[in-house]
């Protein structure tokens, strides 16, 4: 189990009034009862999900990866963020896998697009178009370019080589992927798109990249149990929920996700996107921001230990890795650092994190620390259903409903406008 400490005083949180209010979410939570209950399909998934469903994907993954290199996977927030942060946590930093997997539609940039049909020209292709409601624009755009050259370069073979993952029964992918014969996979109704990593809409992504989605889904499933199972202050995610809680409450409305591992840049972008959209509603909701160090020590580390008293920190940190190396001692010593020759560099950020905690706390900035044993599928795994449990028990702590998005329409609607779409 991860866990989770914080730098002022835990159990004094836990007033009886809280505990209260923790037990009755605890109950909607698992009794999928409460605002937004429809959209709670997420809780059981990975216990859920059944071995058949789980051996399909594996063995269309198989097949994505005997006839392509490149899988371009098209969507945009909960639609692609999931199987990118666990994909680029477990990549190697600059040797390729044997299947690169490349994203589209989330974003809309001509020169992205285009520098990306001239990258893959040369190389094996499928396409992974991915989308509930099947009629978001920026990936219904960026599919329509990248269908027709698929078309255009392979055929009638095209169509064994585009996978779709839409809604069971609605939207305009999936009546395309009707017509033209496409592989598909299903989101659930009951689970939304920025709770969906463990469904087909990241597991085929992430098992093409070749991760192991069997021990993705392990981890997970041994989150949603223990985190079901253990008491009110000694689970993870109602600590978690309770300090972002009580820090809300004293006015720091925003969070810094802190993580001296460049890997999990992913990961932070798809915290953002859950807590952000989960929680940023009705004139409430802490703004989450992210940070990777040692890296922004030198740039956001002056605001957050000096600058507007209004947030509070939160660190990843891994307690294991795999690849490592000591500094080298130099005959010289110009840049004085043999004083710690042979120090390992990961052993280097534990020390940083300790310098760096003390520092900002001294500057008035509170502190939460998430420790994960090591960056694995099992790990993430666990990590990833943390958050979203986390996430359910903050919006309702919150008094909002974590799993609608009412504010992004107002931006669709004044670009449909502008674009005199007919209706608007
Ligand atoms: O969390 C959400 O529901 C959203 O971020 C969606 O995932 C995103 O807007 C993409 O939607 P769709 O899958 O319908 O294209």
């Amino acid at each position: 189990m991860l866990t989770v400490q914080y730098s002022g005083n835990m159990k004094s949180l836990f007033t009886k009034e809280h505990r209260n209010q923790l037990q009755q979410i605890h109950q909607n939570i698992y009794e999928k009862k409460g605002e937004g209950s429809d959209f709670l399909g997420w809780v059981d998934a990975p216990s859920k999900t059944n071995e058949e469903l789980v051996n399909q994907l594996i063995e269309t993954a198989e097949t994505i990866r005997k006839q392509s290199q490149v899988l371009i996977v098209i969507g945009i927030g909960g639609s692609y963020l999931g199987a990118r942060a666990v994909i680029e946590a477990m990549n190697p930093y600059f040797q390729k896998n044997d299947v690169e997997v490349l994203f589209a539609g989330h974003q809309v940039s001509g020169a992205y697009l285009k520098e990306l049909i001239e990258y893959i020209d040369d190389k094996d292709v499928s396409l992974n178009v991915i989308s509930k409601s099947g009629t978001t624009t920026e990936p219904a755009m960026a599919f329509r370019f990248l269908q027709k050259y698929m078309e255009e370069r392979y055929g009638d073979e095209a169509s064994s080589r585009i996978f779709a993952t839409t809604d069971a029964e609605k939207g305009a992918l999936l009546k395309v992927a009707e017509e033209k014969g496409y592989k598909r996979f299903v989101v659930p109704d009951d689970i939304g798109g920025r709770y969906s990593v463990f469904t087909p809409v990241g597991l085929l992504p992430i098992a093409v990249a070749g991760y192991d989605i069997k021990t993705l889904l392990a981890g997970a499933k041994d989150a949603e149990k223990e985190l079901e199972e253990t008491l009110l202050e000694d689970n993870p995610a109602i600590q978690y929920a309770t300090i972002r809680h009580s820090m809300y409450e004293d006015g720091l409305t925003n969070e810094v996700f802190a993580s001296f591992e460049p890997k999990l840049h992913y990961i932070q972008e798809w915290w953002k996107q859950l807590f952000g959209e989960s929680e940023g509603k009705d004139g409430k909701g802490i703004f989450p921001v992210s940070v990777t160090y040692t890296t922004d020590l030198h740039s956001l580390g002056q605001y957050i230990q000096d600058g507007k008293r209004n947030l509070f920190e939160t660190f990843l940190m891994v307690d294991q890795v795999d690849e490592d190396l000591n500094l080298i001692s130099s005959e010289t010593d110009e840049d004085q650092l043999n004083y710690i020759a042979g120090l390992s560099l990961h052993e280097f950020n534990e020390v940083a994190y300790k310098g760096t905690s003390e520092a900002h706390l001294s500057g008035g900035v509170p502190q939460v620390t998430i420790r994960l044993p090591k960056i694995d599928e099992y790990n993430i795994g666990y990590l990833l259903y943390f958050y979203m449990l986390t996430c359910a028990y903050s919006g309702y702590l919150l008094g909002v409903n974590p799993f609608d998005q009412p504010g992004v329409e107002a931006y669709k609607t004044n670009i449909f406008k502008l674009l005199k779409k007919p209706g608007y």
